[in-house]
This record gives structure tokens, sequence and C-alpha cells, in this order.
């Protein structure tokens, strides 16, 4: 869930009500640090989310950017993925792409390619990206993210007596408005950044979590909701992280006579219903695990939290989540309610619960993975069939004023698609001239084959030349 607990600007949340302790206080400015280090290698930590966005405009046309389960037939087939979104990094020359033949239906909106993969200089949306919309992994009753659904929906009937409206099926394409504005997310914030989020054009974006739907789903009356979806991020390349995944969001409304007797001020009462609510969730998916409450930040709640578990021998972060900051029920129209809202993410959870050791793997339908999931099954142990060597090669350059990871990521995803396994910065250096030297690690391994010295090499060789061409740096 990384980025949105970035406070904007400052390490200093000075919005939260919650006392830190010393330690909680390092761990976030932890987190914070690392995410700089990612977003920020180039001193433009200051700059506004617009002007950083001009800065990595160049990905736009160039590197297009990043879910599930067969649910009929459009979703069947998904748009093949070319390289093309690579084609060109100038700001309005075309991007070279298949002809458009289909569309696709998502939460009753209809989505045509060249809605998403558009020519326009604000679209920073790839191809492999594209070829993702409409999986919805998690509708799978078979697939360890639908199993895993299906596990928490049956926790919050049996406990709320089936009072959740469910939601899985609504069209990730939002508006910068409902992902970002309607949850309180500052102006200037990093997760707006062109270099974060997929953008299809400047006022429409993919969702970049399910806390996109809040409003909406509180402005149309809705109290007690899940809602459950793919969500995008541009990213690094390693196990864990992938540039679509999956989340499940949670939001309940009270209302002035459920705390009344309690005694306790509404803010309190509602932050110990959830924390109660979570714990039992936790419960229910890991047994009976050791957990702790951490004090976070998210913009859209206050006070925040994060809820970890002690499970095999690891502190483990599940959730974040939170008091609804007033603004937000206010503006959908609820005066005089307080609300609590969680956010999940699936595959993290999958990962541990089923012990799947790598997040490519949840997209795989080579049969010796999806053969060893059954429905209403939650935490069979994944059964690996075989481990194929990885193969490394190194790729060393001068870096440009705009490059970013994130950017460079991407780049190797569009060529080496799911065959990337990481990329890892091994060696960063300044010279007296004031150039920054950076050399990164790409390991290449395939889940399902051994790969070929040449067919690495090809793609190796193409990762240099679009790096040099459209990264804007020089190789060494
Ligand atoms: N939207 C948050 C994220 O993606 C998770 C969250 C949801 C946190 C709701 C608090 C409340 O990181």
């Amino acid at each position: 869930m990384g980025y949105l607990r970035i406070p904007p600007q400052s390490t200093n949340n000075s919005t939260k009500k919650k006392k830190s302790t010393k330690k909680q206080k390092i761990r976030v400015k932890r987190k914070i640090q690392t995410r700089d280090a990612k977003l920020f290698s180039v001193p433009t930590r200051m700059a506004t989310a617009f002007s950083f966005a001009q800065t990595v405009l160049f990905s736009k046309t160039s590197l297009s950017l990043r879910t599930n389960a067969l649910r009929s037939l459009t979703f069947c087939l998904p748009f093949s993925s070319s390289s093309a979104a690579l084609a060109s990094d100038k700001p309005h020359s075309k991007k070279w792409r298949q002809p458009v033949t289909s569309a696709l239906e998502l939460g009753g909106v209809k989505i045509a390619k060249d809605d998403v993969l558009r020519d326009d200089p604000t679209n920073n949306v790839p191809d492999t990206i594209f070829a993702k919309l409409g999986m919805q992994l998690h509708r799978r009753d078979q697939h360890p993210l639908g199993i895993l659904k299906n596990a928490i929906y049956e926790y919050f009937d049996t406990n709320h007596s089936n009072k959740f409206d469910k939601f899985d099926d609504l069209c990730p394409l939002v508006s910068v408005k409902e992902n970002f504005d309607d949850v309180l997310v500052p102006a200037d914030h990093v997760s707006r950044s062109y270099n974060d989020t997929y953008y299809v054009d400047s006022q429409t974006v993919l969702r970049c979590h399910t806390s996109a739907h809040q409003a909406e789903l509180l402005r149309r009356g809705h109290t007690h909701f899940l809602v459950t979806g793919d969500v995008y991020r541009r990213d690094s390349i390693d196990s864990t992280h992938y540039p679509v995944f999956h989340q499940m969001e949670g939001v309940r409304v009270f209302s002035p006579e459920d705390w009344a007797a309690s005694g306790a001020d509404a803010t309190s009462y509602v932050a110990e219903d959830l924390k109660k609510c979570l714990e039992g969730l936790a419960r229910h998916l890991f047994g009976a695990v050791e957990m702790r409450w951490v004090d976070t930040y998210f913009p859209f709640t206050n006070p925040s939290f994060e809820l970890e578990i002690f499970f095999q021998e690891k502190w483990l972060e599940v959730l974040g989540c939170g008091v609804t900051e007033q603004e937000i029920l206010k503006r959908s129209g609820k005066t005089n309610n307080v609300a609590w809202a969680f956010g999940l993410g699936l595959e993290r959870l999958a990962m541990v619960l089923f012990e799947i050791p790598d997040i490519r793997l949840f997209w795989s339908t080579d049969e010796r993975f999806t053969s060893q999931f059954l429905k209403g099954q939650l935490g069979v142990k994944f059964k690996p069939y075989s481990k194929y060597p990885p193969c490394y090669k190194d790729v060393s350059f001068w870096i440009s004023e705009s490059f970013t990871e994130n950017n460079l990521c991407e780049v190797v995803r569009e060529v080496a698609g799911d065959l990337a396994e990481e990329v890892q910065l091994i060696d960063n250096f300044t010279n007296k001239k004031g150039m920054t030297s950076h050399c990164y690690r790409i390991a290449y391994r395939s889940m399902e084959r051994s790969l070929t010295d040449e067919e690495i090499n090809k793609l190796q060789g193409t990762v240099r030349e679009l790096v040099e061409s459209k990264l804007k740096v020089v190789l060494r």
C-alpha cells in the first residue's frame, strides 16, 4: 500500500491526533525515506506533483503503465500486448499499436482500447498494462485471490449479519477527482505524480487504490460496504511488486445512536470498533496470532493505523485503516456520522497464506499453478513445481535529471514482461564533474521454463537500446 502513507512534504504529521511513540515515528520516517529514495533520486522532492509530472513526462507516450479471473467472453481474451508503447518519446509522436478490434465492459462501462491508450501527452499507460484490464483475478473462485476475497466476505457476513454491500466489478478507470481529490489527497502529494500513477489523460487514471470508490458509494447512501478490485501503480520490480495488484476496501458508517450509550466520544468509539473488527478478521484468516497496532498517516483517515501480525517469525503488515476524515463524510451529505475505513492488499496476504513465493505467479495460466487451488480452501500451501535458474545482466549509465527507477522498470517490463524478476541498483556514484552513474542488475527468470542465452542477450540488447533512447541516459 506504500506511498499513500507518505505525508505531503514533511515527515511531521501535525494532524495526527494520537501521540506516536518514538519507535513508531522512526518507523514512519524510514518508510518515507525509502520511498523518497525511489521517487526522488534527483532533487525534485519539493516540486509539486504537476511540475514533477512534467519532468517525467517524457515517459508518457513512450512508456505506458499497470488483475484477475475470467468472467465473460471479453475478459477471456485479454488484448495482446506488444512493445509498441515504447515506440517513441516525442511528446506528440504517435504510439504504434495494434488496431483496435474490441472493447471490454467493466462494471457496466464499455472501454475501448483507444480510450485507455491515447496519443495524449498525458497518457502513460503501456500495452502491457492495458492487457491486464478486465482480468479480474479476484473474481475467480479457484484463484488464491478469489479464495481470499471469499474468506473475508464470509467473516463480514458472519459477524455483521450480511450487512456489508459488496462490490467487485467497479470500473478501474476513474477520474483524478475520485482517485485523489475526493479522498483528500493533497495537490502536491507524491502519489499523484506521473512517475507513480498511470494516467489515461490529465483527468483520468487507472485507480491506484480502491479508496477511489469511497466517496461515490457514500454519496449513493451505502453505509456498510466492501470494494474489491484491481489497482495500478508504477513501481519497482521484485518478488513482491507488480504494477497491477488487488485491494479490498471496507467502510462502515456509524450514527449518533451507535456511540451514544457507550459514553465514549465518537472517534474513540469508532476506532475501537474498527480495531476489534479487524483483529477478528486477522484471526479468521491467520488463526491465533500475536498482533500490534502502529500509528501511521493516510490523507483520508485520522487517526490512522496499520495492523501487523507476528507470523512465521516476522512482523507482517496486514492492512491500513483509520477513522474517516470528517470532510469526506460531510461532502457526501453525512454531517452527523462518523465512519471507519480500511484497505488491504490481497496479494500480500495471499502470498503468506498460500506460501506463494513470487507475485508474478498470480498471473500464471500454467496448470501446475492453477490446479493447486480449490474454491473455499484458504491456505492450501503452494508446492513449487520447479525452479529454473535466473540469468543476471547488468546495465550501467550516467543518469539524467529526469531519470527515475520506475521509468527504468517500465522499460524492462515492456521488453521482458514477466521474465523480469528483479531490478536492483547495485552501484551508484557521482564523479568529480557531478555526473551520477547507476548500475542496475536485472534478474531474468521464467516460472515455466529454462531461458536460453540467446533469448536473454536479445532482451538485454533491447533494454539497453530503449534505456538510452527513452530515459535520456548515457550508457557506459
Ligand atoms: N488506500 C490505502 C492504500 O492504498 C489503504 C487505506 C484504505 C488506508 C482505507 C486507510 C483507509 O494504501
